[in-house]
């Protein structure tokens, strides 16, 4: 089991450059199946969860030729399975996209039911309803979920919810549906707007993704022979500027889009930092202890879930106690048990909201990712802190974040990764 030694404080200071979008690559991947073609994919985050795709991918068929860490080439012209593999499925979340885009292929799909961060429930019941309103008949049995369908038929979806993954799935499955579907109270974070693109590109007929409505008229094929450069990733940015706030530092993110980090830029400036939006990179710095403030956190345009734990570093060494309420999560604040061993003063009130009453500094102490984004905030907890910091349970941070440590050392991080193979501290 590998760990993270970080030795701390580090004032972060230089460039870093943003790799594509976890969230968009792993709905991009199983879009691929909607294609009977070749497609060629850029700016693929080399991630654990993308790799793990990958081998998803080719047991259903697809020939995949890796050109370098970050570009492939797929062909899905022999896709002869509509069963994924129970074991490699049930790993990760986004095993959930391969119902719609083999719905749309085949009319027919067999996943496991997916796991991921353990952030409290994670239903899947819009995807479901979505699903049914197109005419498939869904089972939810024995660790499985099928879906079936003779022909899907495009539909008005109103989603109960406001859900990331149901808005792409259904969008997923409609491609191909005869006539059109219109999705309301759709989701519109930037993964969206992206994996709309991609569908594009391959001849889709996609509209208005990005608002809440979306309307998908159905098309009888998608062509392959393109090539997609998925989007920069909005939460690996977002984690790079509050890293600069945390450590009172000043870090130029490069491949970014200044606009996905315009509610994260409101935050920094409202607790005293600078951002300066330069195009295609932002410069964040801070040379004081953050103010305090307090934190809701929204579907987009509203603050990330997926950067809480990020805020909640920065806000345990703010001036003053803050808030942050978490809106999308039921558990989301399992990595303040993690920064109050550091010295943090962070009161959990109930799963939704938590208190923190700022402190001086962090001091360094053994720590467990508890999911994918406590781990990133874990690791920006142990550079600002005092002391050394052993970080353990990586394989949450190596799903979703490319190469982060060799990104904070050129940062002026000092951060080793160590191999220790029996010695594990952490449960979850
Ligand atoms: C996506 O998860 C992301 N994952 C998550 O990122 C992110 O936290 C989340 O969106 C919110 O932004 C991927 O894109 C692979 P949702 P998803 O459906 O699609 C409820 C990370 O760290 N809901 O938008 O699963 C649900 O319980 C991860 O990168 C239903 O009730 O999230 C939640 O409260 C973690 N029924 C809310 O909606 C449903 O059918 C939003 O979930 C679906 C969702």
């Amino acid at each position: 089991m590998d760990k993270l030694v970080i030795q701390g404080p580090t004032k972060l200071k230089g460039e870093v450059t943003i790799s594509g979008a976890k969230n968009a690559a792993v709905a991009i991947l199983p879009a691929t199946l909607l294609i009977d073609g070749i497609c060629k994919i850029e700016n693929l985050p080399n991630i654990s969860d993308v790799r793990t795709y990958c081998k998803i991918l080719e047991t259903l068929g697809a020939k995949i030729t890796w050109f370098s860490d970050n570009e492939i080439e797929i062909d899905t012209r022999n896709i002869g399975c509509t069963q994924a593999p129970l074991d490699m499925t049930s790993r990760f979340r986004a095993s959930y996209y391969l119902l719609g885009a083999l719905l749309g292929r085949c009319g027919a799909a067999e996943v496991g039911i997916p796991g991921g961060c353990n952030l409290g429930a994670r239903p899947i019941d819009q995807h479901i309803k979505g699903f049914e309103a197109l005419g498939a008949k869904v089972d939810v049995a024995q660790g499985k979920i099928s879906a079936k369908v003779k022909k899907l038929t495009g539909t008005s979806i109103y989603m109960d919810i406001v859900s990331v993954g149901a808005t792409i799935n259904v969008m997923l499955a409609s491609v191909l549906a005869e006539g059109t579907t219109t999705i309301d109270n759709a989701a519109k974070e930037p993964h969206i707007v992206d994996v709309a693109n991609f569908l594009n590109t391959m001849g889709a007929d996609i509209r208005g993704a990005g608002t809440d409505v979306i309307k998908i008229n159905g098309v009888k094929s998608l062509h392959g022979d393109t090539t997609y450069s998925v989007v920069p990733d909005q939460i690996e940015a977002g984690t790079f500027m509050l890293a600069a706030v945390a450590s009172k530092g000043d870090i130029l993110i490069k491949n970014c889009i200044p606009e996905h980090l315009d509610c994260i830029t409101a935050k920094i400036v409202e607790i005293g930092g600078t951002v300066e939006d330069l195009g295609d990179s932002v410069r964040v710095s801070m040379n004081k202890r953050p103010n305090k403030a307090i934190v809701k956190t929204l579907p987009y345009p509203g603050f990330p879930t997926d950067l809480q734990p990020q805020m909640g570093v920065v806000l345990s060494v703010a001036d003053g106690i803050s808030t942050i309420n978490e809106s999308i999560w039921d558990s989301r604040f399992q990595y303040t048990a993690e920064l109050n061993k550091m010295g943090a003063k962070i009161a959990p009130q109930g799963g939704k909201t938590a208190v923190f009453e700022g402190v001086k500094g962090l001091v360094g102490s053994q720590v467990c990712a508890t999911d994918l984004r406590a781990g990133a905030a874990l690791l920006v907890a142990g550079t600002i802190a005092n002391g050394e910091t052993h970080l353990y349970n990586l394989q949450h941070i190596d799903r979703g974040y490319e190469n982060i440590e060799e990104k904070f050392r050129n940062l002026g991080a000092k951060i080793q990764r160590v191999s220790e193979p029996d010695e594990t501290m952490c449960d979850t």
